[in-house]
């Protein structure tokens, strides 16, 4: 019996907790200084896979730690603790300054949600394109002669639908859709295996989204990359996604196949957050669910109180006193809530 392959990115029990707090100095009574420093749970205890060739959503509402976890995982930022293993290597444990010099490197790369802020104003587009192929130096383009760099730049922009005209402009010359194209194009042009996509398409108007979301389709269809897709937009999400992830707080709190979490989400806030989708099911009516009450803190949260407490329509004292962890609801499809039910024909199979 030959072992399954390791997924392409495997992530276990991986925190971010950031220091918070007042630092003494000038007027420090004033300011609460004489408070103790906290921790800030950004990233709270989060595991999943990514398989090759697969797209997984995730999704949260604004400040649930979800560009904390993707620039983790691209190494932007160290982790407080946990790992993240790629085809089965473990990269947690580099140091993320020297990051950037590691083979590892051109094998994640990320489209920033504003391309304008993530352009260098004094990089032509081609600059843009040609700066990670001539830092990061993938084997098969050594040595770096000045013919192969350009013809692999163009060669790029036409993958992206980036007129060749248009690489000699900086990137306020440049429409947000142009822009866009450039940081796509600048993303994949040291062959990633993971292509890590950050509300990609955010800062666009929505005729310029839908012909981005295209491109992006067909990029993973004749480049064979995995994505990790954070975004807003949930009808986006259940089109383009296999899977999808919800962030709640810190924590992955339902994680399944899109259309199981979407036709049927299990988790309390999934439920709320899909409940604010106009027409989200044709021709079916669903109840906007409203949620009352204040979120929770993420610094120095109760390690045994539910995230969504208090603001949960279905909370009770148990969700007080203990933490829910992810449990399988359907095939491949799991929650972390106490009143969250399984699909009973699932329950009956893995009786
Ligand atoms: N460098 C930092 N220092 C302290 N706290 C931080 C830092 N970066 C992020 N945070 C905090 O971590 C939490 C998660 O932030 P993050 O940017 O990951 O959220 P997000 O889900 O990406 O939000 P959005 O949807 O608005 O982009 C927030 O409470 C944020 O204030
Ligand atoms: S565990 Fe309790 S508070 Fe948390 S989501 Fe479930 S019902 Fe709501
Ligand atoms: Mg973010």
């Amino acid at each position: 019996m030959t072992d399954a392959p390791a997924p392409l990115l495997d992530i276990a029990s991986l925190y971010k907790l950031f220091t918070v707090g007042q630092k003494p100095g000038l007027f420090a009574r004033a300011r609460g200084a004489d408070k103790p420093v906290a921790k800030l749970h950004a990233v709270d205890n989060v595991s999943f896979q990514v398989a090759r060739g697969e797209t997984m959503g995730l999704v949260g509402e604004s400040g649930c730690g979800k560009s904390t976890l993707v620039r983790l995982i691209t190494r932007l930022l160290d982790p407080s603790d946990g790992s993240i293993r790629l085809n089965g290597e473990e990269i947690g444990h580099m140091p993320a300054k020297g990051f950037g010099s590691s083979p590892y490197r051109p094998r994640v790369q990320m489209v920033f949600q504003d391309a304008t802020d993530s352009l260098n104003p004094r990089y032509t587009a081609f600059d843009a394109i040609a700066d990670p192929i001539y830092r990061l130096k993938p084997q098969r383009l050594m040595p770096l002669s000045k013919d192969k760099l350009k013809a692999r730049v163009e060669e790029l922009a036409e993958l992206c639908g980036l007129p060749q005209a248009l690489l000699s402009r900086f990137p306020h010359q440049l429409s947000g859709g142009q822009k866009a194209r450039v940081g796509i194009a600048r993303a994949i042009a040291v062959d990633p295996e993971l292509l890590i996509l950050d509300e990609p398409t955010a800062a666009l108007d929505v005729s310029v989204q839908v012909v981005i979301l295209q491109l992006l389709e067909t990029l993973k269809q004749k480049l064979g990359m995995s994505y990790l897709f954070v975004s807003h937009d949930l009808n986006v999400v259940r089109l383009l996604c296999d899977r999808v992830m919800v962030m709640y707080l810190g924590k992955i709190v339902e994680i399944g196949p899109a259309e199981s979490v979407f036709r049927n989400p299990r988790h309390p806030y999934t439920k709320a957050l899909l409940s604010a989708i106009p027409h989200f099911e044709p021709g079916v009516e669903t109840q906007r669910v409203r949620l009352g009450g204040e979120p929770r803190s993420p610094i120095d949260p109760s390690p045994n109180v539910c995230r969504f407490y208090g603001r949960c329509p279905k909370g009770d004292s148990a969700c007080e006193t203990t933490m829910p962890e992810l449990r399988a609801m359907a095939a491949g499809h799991q929650a972390a809530c106490h009143k969250a039910t399984p699909d009973p024909d699932f329950m009956r199979e893995v009786a």
